[in-house]
Protein backbone atom coordinates (compact mmCIF):
# COMPACT_ATOMS: atom_id res chain seq x y z
CA UNK A 1 0.00 0.00 0.00
CA UNK A 2 1.40 3.55 -0.97
CA UNK A 3 1.80 5.81 1.72
CA UNK A 4 1.51 9.32 1.37
CA UNK A 5 2.12 12.01 3.84
CA UNK A 6 -0.36 13.27 5.86
CA UNK A 7 1.03 15.76 8.14
CA UNK A 8 4.53 16.16 10.57
CA UNK A 9 3.82 16.35 14.47
CA UNK A 10 5.03 16.84 17.52
CA UNK A 11 4.28 15.90 20.95
CA UNK A 12 4.79 17.64 24.31
CA UNK A 13 4.76 16.56 27.67
CA UNK A 14 2.75 19.39 29.18
CA UNK A 15 0.66 22.12 28.85
CA UNK A 16 2.57 25.35 28.75
CA UNK A 17 4.36 23.89 25.61
CA UNK A 18 1.65 22.79 23.90
CA UNK A 19 0.44 26.89 23.95
CA UNK A 20 3.52 27.95 23.15
CA UNK A 21 4.21 25.62 20.08
CA UNK A 22 0.58 26.41 18.74
CA UNK A 23 1.37 30.27 19.23
CA UNK A 24 4.78 29.56 17.39
CA UNK A 25 2.48 27.77 14.38
CA UNK A 26 0.13 30.53 13.99
CA UNK A 27 2.64 33.06 13.43
CA UNK A 28 4.54 31.35 10.99
CA UNK A 29 0.96 31.55 9.40
CA UNK A 30 0.01 27.96 8.89
CA UNK A 31 -3.37 27.92 8.86
CA UNK A 32 -4.22 23.66 7.91
CA UNK A 33 -2.97 22.59 11.57
CA UNK A 34 -4.32 20.94 14.79
CA UNK A 35 -3.78 20.92 18.62
CA UNK A 36 -4.98 18.20 20.40
CA UNK A 37 -4.66 17.28 23.72
CA UNK A 38 -6.36 14.48 26.78
CA UNK A 39 -8.53 17.68 28.35
CA UNK A 40 -9.30 21.14 27.56
CA UNK A 41 -6.63 23.95 28.31
CA UNK A 42 -8.12 27.33 29.26
CA UNK A 43 -6.21 29.82 26.33
CA UNK A 44 -5.53 27.63 23.46
CA UNK A 45 -7.62 28.80 21.04
CA UNK A 46 -6.35 31.80 21.36
CA UNK A 47 -3.21 30.58 20.81
CA UNK A 48 -4.15 28.93 18.00
CA UNK A 49 -5.84 32.18 16.20
CA UNK A 50 -8.91 30.45 15.94
CA UNK A 51 -11.99 32.28 14.91
CA UNK A 52 -15.35 31.64 16.57
CA UNK A 53 -17.33 28.63 14.64
CA UNK A 54 -20.04 29.66 12.39
CA UNK A 55 -22.35 26.91 13.70
CA UNK A 56 -23.81 29.50 15.32
CA UNK A 57 -25.60 31.22 12.42
CA UNK A 58 -26.89 27.51 11.33
CA UNK A 59 -28.36 27.62 15.17
CA UNK A 60 -29.52 31.07 14.26
CA UNK A 61 -30.83 30.46 10.57
CA UNK A 62 -32.51 27.24 11.38
CA UNK A 63 -34.19 28.72 14.69
CA UNK A 64 -35.81 32.10 12.50
CA UNK A 65 -36.88 28.88 9.63
CA UNK A 66 -38.43 27.48 12.70
CA UNK A 67 -39.93 30.39 13.81
CA UNK A 68 -41.28 31.94 10.92
CA UNK A 69 -42.73 28.56 9.59
CA UNK A 70 -44.88 27.83 12.43
CA UNK A 71 -46.12 31.33 13.10
CA UNK A 72 -47.11 31.43 9.45
CA UNK A 73 -48.54 27.43 9.74
CA UNK A 74 -50.69 28.64 13.00
CA UNK A 75 -51.78 31.60 11.33
CA UNK A 76 -52.67 30.21 8.15
CA UNK A 77 -55.03 27.57 10.20
CA UNK A 78 -56.43 30.13 12.31
CA UNK A 79 -57.50 32.81 10.06
CA UNK A 80 -57.50 30.93 6.28
CA UNK A 81 -58.32 26.85 6.69
CA UNK A 82 -60.39 26.72 10.18
CA UNK A 83 -61.19 30.45 11.27
CA UNK A 84 -62.99 30.02 14.46
CA UNK A 85 -63.90 32.74 17.03
CA UNK A 86 -62.88 30.88 20.39
CA UNK A 87 -63.58 33.66 23.51
CA UNK A 88 -64.63 36.27 21.07
CA UNK A 89 -61.52 36.82 20.45
CA UNK A 90 -60.22 37.60 16.94
CA UNK A 91 -58.66 35.11 14.42
CA UNK A 92 -55.12 36.58 14.26
CA UNK A 93 -54.75 35.94 17.80
CA UNK A 94 -51.03 35.78 17.87
CA UNK A 95 -50.22 35.60 22.20
CA UNK A 96 -51.79 32.06 21.28
CA UNK A 97 -49.05 31.10 18.68
CA UNK A 98 -46.01 31.91 20.79
CA UNK A 99 -45.46 29.07 22.95
CA UNK A 100 -45.69 26.43 19.91
CA UNK A 101 -44.02 28.82 17.73
CA UNK A 102 -41.21 29.22 20.55
CA UNK A 103 -41.21 25.32 20.74
CA UNK A 104 -40.47 24.73 17.35
CA UNK A 105 -38.17 27.48 16.84
CA UNK A 106 -35.94 25.69 19.73
CA UNK A 107 -36.92 21.74 17.83
CA UNK A 108 -35.37 23.67 14.63
CA UNK A 109 -32.42 24.88 16.02
CA UNK A 110 -31.46 22.04 17.96
CA UNK A 111 -31.80 19.77 15.11
CA UNK A 112 -30.22 21.99 12.90
CA UNK A 113 -27.15 22.05 14.81
CA UNK A 114 -26.57 18.52 15.40
CA UNK A 115 -27.68 18.20 11.41
CA UNK A 116 -25.19 20.79 9.89
CA UNK A 117 -22.45 19.56 12.63
CA UNK A 118 -22.54 15.94 11.60
CA UNK A 119 -23.31 16.65 7.61
CA UNK A 120 -20.84 19.90 7.11
CA UNK A 121 -18.93 20.31 9.84
CA UNK A 122 -17.88 16.21 10.25
CA UNK A 123 -17.63 16.07 6.82
CA UNK A 124 -20.42 12.54 7.39
CA UNK A 125 -20.36 9.77 5.70
CA UNK A 126 -17.12 10.28 5.71
CA UNK A 127 -15.94 8.38 9.32
CA UNK A 128 -12.22 8.10 8.95
CA UNK A 129 -9.79 10.56 9.60
CA UNK A 130 -5.69 10.11 8.76
CA UNK A 131 -4.90 10.36 12.33
CA UNK A 132 -6.85 7.82 13.58
CA UNK A 133 -5.32 5.02 15.10
CA UNK A 134 -1.93 6.83 15.03
CA UNK A 135 0.83 6.45 17.52
CA UNK A 136 0.20 9.95 17.52
CA UNK A 137 -3.57 9.85 18.43
CA UNK A 138 -2.88 7.36 21.49
CA UNK A 139 -0.03 9.51 23.41
CA UNK A 140 -2.56 13.10 23.16
CA UNK A 141 -5.48 10.84 24.15
CA UNK A 142 -3.67 9.65 26.96
CA UNK A 143 -1.24 11.87 28.62
CA UNK A 144 0.68 14.08 26.35
CA UNK A 145 0.02 17.05 24.10
CA UNK A 146 0.26 17.55 20.42
CA UNK A 147 0.53 19.27 17.35
CA UNK A 148 -0.16 18.27 13.79
CA UNK A 149 0.37 20.09 10.59
CA UNK A 150 -1.34 19.17 7.57
CA UNK A 151 0.68 19.00 4.24
CA UNK A 152 -1.49 20.25 2.52
CA UNK A 153 -1.16 23.68 3.66
CA UNK A 154 -0.12 26.01 1.46
CA UNK A 155 3.40 27.37 3.20
CA UNK A 156 3.95 23.58 4.13
CA UNK A 157 7.98 22.51 3.41
CA UNK A 158 8.82 19.66 5.43
CA UNK A 159 12.30 21.02 6.14
CA UNK A 160 10.89 24.03 7.56
CA UNK A 161 8.46 22.48 9.48
CA UNK A 162 10.32 20.06 11.37
CA UNK A 163 12.93 22.86 12.12
CA UNK A 164 10.13 25.15 13.19
CA UNK A 165 8.59 22.18 15.51
CA UNK A 166 12.22 20.94 16.73
CA UNK A 167 12.97 24.67 18.26
CA UNK A 168 9.41 24.91 19.77
CA UNK A 169 10.82 21.55 22.13
CA UNK A 170 8.63 18.73 20.87
CA UNK A 171 9.41 15.28 20.04
CA UNK A 172 8.93 15.62 15.73
CA UNK A 173 7.45 12.59 13.53
CA UNK A 174 5.54 11.89 10.79
CA UNK A 175 2.12 10.50 9.70
CA UNK A 176 1.32 8.97 6.49
CA UNK A 177 -1.94 7.21 5.07
CA UNK A 178 -2.88 5.44 2.50
CA UNK A 179 -5.97 7.28 0.07
CA UNK A 180 -7.69 3.86 0.63
CA UNK A 181 -7.95 3.79 4.16
CA UNK A 182 -10.38 7.69 3.54
CA UNK A 183 -12.60 6.46 0.77
CA UNK A 184 -15.57 5.89 2.46
CA UNK A 185 -17.05 2.15 2.45
CA UNK A 186 -21.02 1.89 2.77
CA UNK A 187 -21.15 -0.99 5.81
CA UNK A 188 -24.56 -0.66 5.86
CA UNK A 189 -25.11 -3.88 3.99
CA UNK A 190 -22.68 -6.27 6.02
CA UNK A 191 -24.50 -8.93 7.33
CA UNK A 192 -23.85 -8.32 10.67
CA UNK A 193 -25.51 -4.86 10.78
CA UNK A 194 -28.44 -6.22 9.21
CA UNK A 195 -28.19 -9.01 11.51
CA UNK A 196 -28.03 -6.62 14.78
CA UNK A 197 -30.81 -4.28 13.36
CA UNK A 198 -33.83 -7.18 12.52
CA UNK A 199 -32.45 -7.91 16.41
CA UNK A 200 -33.22 -4.95 17.80
CA UNK A 201 -36.31 -4.55 16.18
CA UNK A 202 -37.62 -8.27 17.32
CA UNK A 203 -36.37 -7.52 20.72
CA UNK A 204 -38.42 -3.88 20.92
CA UNK A 205 -41.42 -5.07 19.41
CA UNK A 206 -41.25 -8.54 21.51
CA UNK A 207 -40.74 -6.11 24.43
CA UNK A 208 -42.72 -3.80 23.57
CA UNK A 209 -45.77 -6.10 23.08
CA UNK A 210 -44.86 -7.87 26.65
CA UNK A 211 -45.21 -4.53 28.37
CA UNK A 212 -48.08 -3.39 26.88
CA UNK A 213 -49.93 -6.92 26.82
CA UNK A 214 -48.67 -8.73 29.92
CA UNK A 215 -46.45 -6.90 32.31
CA UNK A 216 -49.47 -3.72 33.00
CA UNK A 217 -51.78 -6.86 33.98
CA UNK A 218 -50.10 -7.94 36.55
CA UNK A 219 -49.61 -6.77 40.02
CA UNK A 220 -49.75 -4.39 41.24
CA UNK A 221 -50.26 -2.49 37.81
CA UNK A 222 -54.19 -3.28 37.75
CA UNK A 223 -54.77 -2.58 40.99
CA UNK A 224 -56.73 0.78 39.46
CA UNK A 225 -58.73 -2.24 37.10
CA UNK A 226 -59.36 -4.42 40.06
CA UNK A 227 -61.34 -1.40 41.96
CA UNK A 228 -64.58 -3.33 43.69
CA UNK A 229 -66.77 -0.79 41.53
CA UNK A 230 -70.16 -1.29 39.39
CA UNK A 231 -69.33 -0.31 35.56
CA UNK A 232 -72.04 1.47 33.92
CA UNK A 233 -73.91 -1.18 31.95
CA UNK A 234 -72.86 -4.00 33.61
CA UNK A 235 -74.98 -6.44 36.21
CA UNK A 236 -74.45 -6.50 39.60
CA UNK A 237 -75.57 -9.07 42.07
CA UNK A 238 -75.44 -6.89 44.82
CA UNK A 239 -78.85 -5.65 44.03
CA UNK A 240 -81.97 -8.15 43.94
CA UNK A 241 -82.96 -7.04 40.19
CA UNK A 242 -79.34 -7.36 38.88
CA UNK A 243 -79.41 -4.23 37.58
CA UNK A 244 -75.87 -2.49 38.05
CA UNK A 245 -77.10 1.00 37.24
CA UNK A 246 -79.46 2.73 39.82
CA UNK A 247 -82.49 5.12 39.17
CA UNK A 248 -82.70 8.11 41.25
CA UNK A 249 -84.89 7.77 44.26
CA UNK A 250 -88.44 8.04 43.62
CA UNK A 251 -89.36 11.84 44.18
CA UNK A 252 -86.06 13.25 44.73
CA UNK A 253 -84.16 15.43 42.44
CA UNK A 254 -80.15 15.63 42.21
CA UNK A 255 -78.36 18.61 44.52
CA UNK A 256 -78.39 22.08 42.60
CA UNK A 257 -80.16 20.50 39.77
CA UNK A 258 -83.12 21.69 37.91
CA UNK A 259 -84.80 18.81 35.66
CA UNK A 260 -86.49 19.77 32.26
CA UNK A 261 -89.80 18.96 32.28
CA UNK A 262 -90.60 19.01 28.60
CA UNK A 263 -89.99 16.05 26.08
CA UNK A 264 -87.57 16.54 22.50
CA UNK A 265 -90.35 16.31 21.00
CA UNK A 266 -92.25 19.10 22.72
CA UNK A 267 -93.41 21.93 20.10
CA UNK A 268 -91.56 25.45 20.93
CA UNK A 269 -94.40 27.08 20.43
CA UNK A 270 -96.43 25.19 22.76
CA UNK A 271 -93.79 24.61 25.94
CA UNK A 272 -92.77 28.49 25.55
CA UNK A 273 -95.70 29.48 27.34
CA UNK A 274 -95.07 27.50 30.32
CA UNK A 275 -91.47 28.79 31.05
CA UNK A 276 -90.68 32.13 32.65
CA UNK A 277 -87.99 34.27 32.10
CA UNK A 278 -86.34 34.04 36.02
CA UNK A 279 -83.54 36.90 34.86
CA UNK A 280 -84.17 40.54 34.27
CA UNK A 281 -82.32 42.44 31.34
CA UNK A 282 -79.44 43.91 33.33
CA UNK A 283 -75.72 44.28 32.09
CA UNK A 284 -73.87 41.32 33.80
CA UNK A 285 -77.08 39.35 32.81
CA UNK A 286 -76.35 40.49 28.68
CA UNK A 287 -72.91 40.62 29.01
CA UNK A 288 -73.17 36.87 30.13
CA UNK A 289 -75.85 36.42 27.37
CA UNK A 290 -73.80 37.96 24.98
CA UNK A 291 -70.76 35.80 25.80
CA UNK A 292 -72.38 32.43 25.70
CA UNK A 293 -74.46 33.66 22.32
CA UNK A 294 -70.70 34.26 20.58
CA UNK A 295 -69.44 30.65 21.92
CA UNK A 296 -72.18 28.83 21.22
CA UNK A 297 -74.80 30.48 18.73
CA UNK A 298 -72.57 32.19 16.64
CA UNK A 299 -70.79 29.64 14.73
CA UNK A 300 -73.85 28.69 12.94
CA UNK A 301 -76.71 31.76 13.47
CA UNK A 302 -73.81 34.42 12.81
CA UNK A 303 -72.30 37.15 15.22
CA UNK A 304 -76.08 39.18 15.02
CA UNK A 305 -78.16 36.08 13.76
CA UNK A 306 -78.91 36.69 10.87
CA UNK A 307 -77.91 33.25 9.40
CA UNK A 308 -74.75 34.46 7.84
CA UNK A 309 -73.11 30.82 9.35
CA UNK A 310 -69.21 30.71 9.30
CA UNK A 311 -69.75 27.07 8.65
CA UNK A 312 -68.73 27.01 5.01
CA UNK A 313 -71.14 24.71 4.03
CA UNK A 314 -70.26 22.42 6.72
CA UNK A 315 -73.72 22.87 8.02
CA UNK A 316 -77.11 23.73 6.76
CA UNK A 317 -77.02 27.47 7.62
CA UNK A 318 -79.94 28.53 10.14
CA UNK A 319 -82.67 30.72 9.65
CA UNK A 320 -82.22 34.34 10.79
CA UNK A 321 -83.60 34.71 14.10
CA UNK A 322 -84.81 38.61 13.55
CA UNK A 323 -87.86 36.57 11.55
CA UNK A 324 -91.45 37.75 12.84
CA UNK A 325 -91.82 34.25 14.05
CA UNK A 326 -88.70 34.65 16.66
CA UNK A 327 -89.59 37.85 17.35
CA UNK A 328 -93.33 37.21 18.41
CA UNK A 329 -92.00 33.56 20.22
CA UNK A 330 -92.45 34.07 23.85
CA UNK A 331 -89.10 33.51 26.04
CA UNK A 332 -89.53 30.41 26.75
CA UNK A 333 -89.41 29.24 22.94
CA UNK A 334 -86.55 29.97 22.28
CA UNK A 335 -85.34 28.48 25.71
CA UNK A 336 -86.92 25.65 24.55
CA UNK A 337 -84.99 25.64 21.27
CA UNK A 338 -81.40 25.97 22.93
CA UNK A 339 -82.59 23.06 25.52
CA UNK A 340 -83.95 20.46 23.21
CA UNK A 341 -82.68 21.54 19.65
CA UNK A 342 -85.03 22.04 16.61
CA UNK A 343 -84.21 19.54 13.76
CA UNK A 344 -80.62 19.35 12.75
CA UNK A 345 -79.80 22.19 15.51
CA UNK A 346 -78.47 20.28 18.14
CA UNK A 347 -79.18 20.60 22.30
CA UNK A 348 -77.54 22.51 24.02
CA UNK A 349 -78.48 21.05 27.89
CA UNK A 350 -75.24 19.85 28.78
CA UNK A 351 -73.32 22.62 27.55
CA UNK A 352 -74.94 25.52 28.51
CA UNK A 353 -76.26 26.36 32.02
CA UNK A 354 -79.87 26.84 32.65
CA UNK A 355 -79.01 30.47 33.84
CA UNK A 356 -77.08 30.78 30.94
CA UNK A 357 -79.55 29.61 28.48
CA UNK A 358 -81.94 32.32 30.04
CA UNK A 359 -78.97 35.08 29.57
CA UNK A 360 -78.57 34.06 25.95
CA UNK A 361 -82.78 34.06 25.39
CA UNK A 362 -81.96 38.03 27.09
CA UNK A 363 -79.03 38.86 24.56
CA UNK A 364 -81.14 37.70 21.65
CA UNK A 365 -83.74 40.06 22.46
CA UNK A 366 -81.67 42.84 22.79
CA UNK A 367 -80.16 42.04 19.15
CA UNK A 368 -84.32 41.82 17.88
CA UNK A 369 -85.05 44.86 19.21
CA UNK A 370 -81.37 46.94 18.02
CA UNK A 371 -82.12 45.39 14.12
CA UNK A 372 -85.75 46.63 14.35
CA UNK A 373 -85.69 49.70 16.96
CA UNK A 374 -88.73 51.99 16.89
CA UNK A 375 -88.84 55.36 16.28
CA UNK A 376 -89.12 55.91 20.24
CA UNK A 377 -85.59 53.57 20.93
CA UNK A 378 -83.67 56.36 18.89
CA UNK A 379 -84.47 59.53 21.84
C1 LIG B 1 -74.50 23.77 14.71
C2 LIG B 1 -75.15 24.96 14.23
C3 LIG B 1 -76.06 25.69 15.20
C4 LIG B 1 -75.74 26.17 16.45
C5 LIG B 1 -74.38 26.12 17.13
C6 LIG B 1 -76.91 26.78 16.95
N1 LIG B 1 -77.93 26.67 16.07
FE1 LIG B 1 -79.79 27.38 16.30
N2 LIG B 1 -80.33 26.55 14.56
C7 LIG B 1 -79.49 25.91 13.68
C8 LIG B 1 -80.25 25.45 12.55
C9 LIG B 1 -79.65 24.70 11.36
C10 LIG B 1 -81.56 25.84 12.78
C11 LIG B 1 -82.77 25.54 11.91
C12 LIG B 1 -83.31 24.22 12.35
C13 LIG B 1 -84.56 23.81 11.59
O1 LIG B 1 -84.38 23.37 10.44
O2 LIG B 1 -85.60 23.90 12.16
C14 LIG B 1 -81.59 26.53 14.04
C15 LIG B 1 -82.71 27.07 14.60
C16 LIG B 1 -82.72 27.90 15.71
C17 LIG B 1 -83.87 28.60 16.21
C18 LIG B 1 -85.27 28.55 15.63
C19 LIG B 1 -85.33 29.49 14.46
C20 LIG B 1 -86.60 29.31 13.67
O3 LIG B 1 -86.93 30.26 12.95
O4 LIG B 1 -87.18 28.20 13.74
C21 LIG B 1 -83.46 29.31 17.29
C22 LIG B 1 -84.31 30.23 18.16
C23 LIG B 1 -82.07 29.04 17.47
N3 LIG B 1 -81.64 28.17 16.50
C24 LIG B 1 -81.30 29.55 18.48
C25 LIG B 1 -80.00 29.16 18.72
C26 LIG B 1 -79.26 29.59 19.86
C27 LIG B 1 -79.73 30.55 20.91
C28 LIG B 1 -78.05 28.97 19.79
C29 LIG B 1 -76.90 29.06 20.79
C30 LIG B 1 -77.19 28.47 22.07
C31 LIG B 1 -78.05 28.15 18.61
N4 LIG B 1 -79.24 28.28 17.99
C32 LIG B 1 -76.98 27.40 18.19
C33 LIG B 1 -78.13 25.69 13.85
C34 LIG B 1 -77.44 26.00 14.98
Amino acid sequence: MEKKLYSISAIYSNPNDIIRAAAAVRDAGYKKFDIHTPYPIHGLDGAMGLKETKLGFVTLAAAIIGAAGMISFASWVAVVDYPQVIGGKPYWSWPAFVPVTYEIAVLLAVLGTVGAMIAFFFKFPNISHPLHDTPYMKKVSADKFGVSIQADDGKFNEKVVRELLKNTGGEVDAVYYSEEFLTFKPQMFDPKFIFLLVGIALATSAGGYLYWNKVLYLPPFDWMMQQPKVKPQTMSEFYADGFGMRLPVAGTVARGFIPYPYALGAKADSVGKFLVNPLLPTKAALDLGKKKFFTYCSPCHGNFGKGDSRMNGQFPNPPTLHSDKVRTWPDGAIFHTITVGQNVMPSYQYQISREERWAIVNYIRTLQRAYNAKESDLQ
